[in-house]
């Protein structure tokens, strides 16, 4: 495991999070939703997840095929342990790229795997001009015990500059920011 990764983990919070214990967890292919979750992170404090597939994906236009292809066949790939217990937390900011009009599918596993019953889920993407592509909706379909907070959609390319005067003006309206 990265332990540059391991060492963000139980940072303190800049906003006001009312004792609540916060997880930010994401998969990112190409470093946008990473960034992301990196700024939400850093101002929501907690721990600080990467899902990471067992099958590593391939590159260039393959992994478009590739990924295709798992949609279509509606596959669950693995994804390697996240040493997390779902019980620790309160609030969960779950991020991902957008895939073909959709969650990757390893974001499907990942719903699949754990019970977010009585939890807040906060989603947040990228993408290059789908937005969320009703995939918040999507993920109270999968999760109706639990709380499903407005999400943040950026566009990839965005990621960029410097998101956090978004990231910040989003959690204040979701009345997490102090
Ligand atoms: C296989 C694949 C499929 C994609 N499908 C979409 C899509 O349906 N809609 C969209 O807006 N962007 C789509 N994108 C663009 C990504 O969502 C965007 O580049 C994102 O920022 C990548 O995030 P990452 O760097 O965290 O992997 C796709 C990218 C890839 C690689």
């Amino acid at each position: 495991m990265n332990s540059s990764i391991v060492n963000e983990d139980n940072k303190k919070a800049k906003i006001d999070m009312r004792g609540k214990r916060a997880l930010v967890v994401y998969f990112s292919e190409s470093g946008n939703t990473q960034k992301l979750a990196k700024t939400i992170s850093d101002q929501v404090g907690g721990d600080f997840r990467r899902i990471e597939p067992v099958k590593v994906y391939p590159t260039g236009q393959e992994l478009f095929d590739y990924t295709k292809k798992e949609r279509d066949n509606n596959g669950r790939p693995k994804f390697k342990n996240l040493n997390i217990n779902m019980y620790d937390y309160d609030v969960i900011f779950v991020g991902y790229p957008m895939w073909w009009y959709t969650l990757p599918m390893i974001m499907y596993t990942f719903f699949d795997e754990y019970d977010f019953s009585g939890k807040t889920i906060i989603p947040f993407n990228t993408h290059e001009g789908s937005g969320d592509g009703g995939t918040y909706s999507t993920i109270k379909k999968f999760e109706p015990k639990a709380k499903v907070l407005d999400g943040l959609a950026i566009r990839g390319g965005d990621m960029q500059s410097d998101q956090t005067e978004t990231v910040i003006k989003w959690l204040d309206k979701l009345g997490l920011a102090k």
